[in-house]
């Protein structure tokens, strides 16, 4: 092989080849354009595996010198902006190493001693999703905390809560929040979990059967901060179930940010009133000045599709394909890389959005009294004055429509009609029609009780705090 053969593919792949790859076979098997995004992991992969095999003895000490003197500056290149990125030398690992040998010549060519492009790009894969698995999980501690503020500041704030997406029972606002912090703190829980398994080295794979060189194998995993070694090379080159389940871990997130995305855009309907959204978060019309629309939520739910989209890609793209490295799996990193970009942007804007909304107590109180939220507390006051409940359900059944054809809200039906329903009703029966007293009635663990809500945001500040300390740079 001439110094310049992986210049360019205008010549033969190798001395096999009887004539050039085809034009149009260049573009439809090159990854560069996307995958160039990888370039940080390929040099840190190709430096932990030059220093390995300079410890063997594989590589003379002048030749890994120069080899970190070319990769040095080569991402010095890129990060200018000045690196001259072809096509034809088709992925990020091709253009690198032709770089390289440009560069630092023989010793260039010697970096693939032991190596072949499917445990590095394996290799290359996890090690840039686990550093996104870092941001993301910042991300995700950000908005659990955004939101435990807002539970605070509202943890006797009264709004209606739904089932079926009719009024059922009166909620705690703050309450509210923080079923989007459990939610959002399994999510972060999930993606722990997703970089144990991905934060682990392919190099040494080979091709797919290993290599007949001794390297150490443990020393570039060390290197590269990783906690193990794929144990079977045929599974390192091949399997790609770790972008698989990070992307089921992404789609899960996206789907709980699409629930909260959703109540926004209700709440924030001129029927509910229950919030505002800051302005720099909503659009206008271009034709009915009056409007003013929740875009940024309405998208989030819509790009809840386009991740839960690239689950279903992924999984079909592993499905069937026989043992080992196929080039299917260049496909991968598209759907990897759009998954990563599109929870970190809406993890991003959410914690923003999030802190920046604006609470309407006010009709989320009017709102639960006119959907007689308190009904079920006067069904357990008769209980526990001696009702079976089943009866006392019917008693509250008569009273509510008593009040409704009135339009007033239980806690205005003077003593002597709430008794006509039952004469177990007494004088005291008004301290649990009010919204305060159902929400505090409700002091159980995990129930929606002010007291249960503020002990829970001290459980969940402590929670982050100590993984913030964790994950601090
Ligand atoms: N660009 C390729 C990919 O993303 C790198 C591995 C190619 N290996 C090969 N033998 N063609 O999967």
């Amino acid at each position: 092989m001439s110094t310049n053969q992986l210049d360019t593919k205008s010549t033969a792949w190798s001395a096999l080849f009887s004539e050039p790859t085809d034009v149009m076979v260049n573009r439809y098997t090159s990854s560069i354009s996307f995958d160039k995004r990888l370039w940080k992991a390929d040099i840190a992969g190709s430096l932990a595996h030059a220093e390995m095999l300079c410890a063997q003895d594989i590589l003379s000490s002048q030749d890994l010198a120069s080899i970190e003197r070319g990769l040095a500056e080569i991402g010095a290149e890129i990060e200018a902006g000045t690196f001259d990125w072809k096509i034809e030398l088709e992925d990020v690992h091709l253009n690198i190493e032709s770089r390289l040998t440009q560069l630092v010549g023989d010793a260039g060519k010697r970096l693939h001693t032991g190596r072949s492009r499917n445990d590095q790009v394996a290799t290359d894969l996890r090690l840039w999703l686990r550093d996104e698995i870092d941001t993301l999980s910042r991300l995700l501690g950000a908005l659990q905390v955004a939101l435990v503020d807002i539970a605070e500041a509202h943890a006797a704030t009264v709004l209606p809560g739904l089932t079926h997406l009719q009024v059922a029972q009166p909620v705690s606002f703050g309450h509210h929040m923080l079923a989007y912090v459990e939610m959002f703190s399994r999510d972060a829980q999930r993606l722990t979990e997703v970089r144990h398994r991905t934060n682990r080295l392919p190099l040494g794979a080979a091709a797919l059967a290993g290599t007949s060189y001794p390297l150490d194998r443990d020393r570039v995993a060390r290197k590269l901060g990783m906690e193990d070694v794929c144990q079977n090379s045929l599974d390192a080159v091949s399997d790609r179930d770790f972008a698989i389940e990070f992307t089921a871990a992404a789609s899960l997130c996206m789907v709980h940010v699409s629930r909260l995305a959703e109540e926004l855009v209700l709440w924030m309907n001129q029927n509910f009133g229950f919030i505002e959204l800051a302005d720099r978060y909503c659009t206008g019309s271009s034709i009915m000045p009056q409007k003013k629309n929740p875009d940024v939520p309405e998208l989030a739910r819509g790009k809840t599709g386009r991740v839960v989209g690239h689950l279903m890609g992924l999984l079909m793209l592993m499905k069937s394909q026989p043992l080992a490295y196929n080039k299917d799996n260049q496909e991968d990193k598209e759907p990897l890389f759009d998954t990563v970009d599109t929870l970190r942007d809406t993890l991003r804007v959410f914690c923003e959005l999030v802190s920046a909304i604006r609470v309407k107590p006010d009709a989320m109180e009017r709102a639960a009294r006119r959907g007689y939220a308190t009904a079920t507390d006067l069904a357990d006051y008769l209980v526990k004055k001696g009702l079976p409940f089943r009866d006392a359900h019917e008693v509250v059944a008569k009273a509510v429509k008593f009040a409704m054809q009135r339009d007033v809200d239980l806690s205005e039906l003077p003593l002597a009609s709430l008794q006509s329903f039952s004469a177990a009703v007494g004088e005291d029966v008004y301290q649990v029609l009010t919204l305060a007293g159902s929400l505090n009635a409700r002091n159980g663990l995990g129930g929606t009780a002010p007291a249960q809500v503020l002990t829970q945001v001290q459980r969940h500040r402590v929670r982050l705090d100590s993984m913030q300390s964790l994950t601090a740079p």
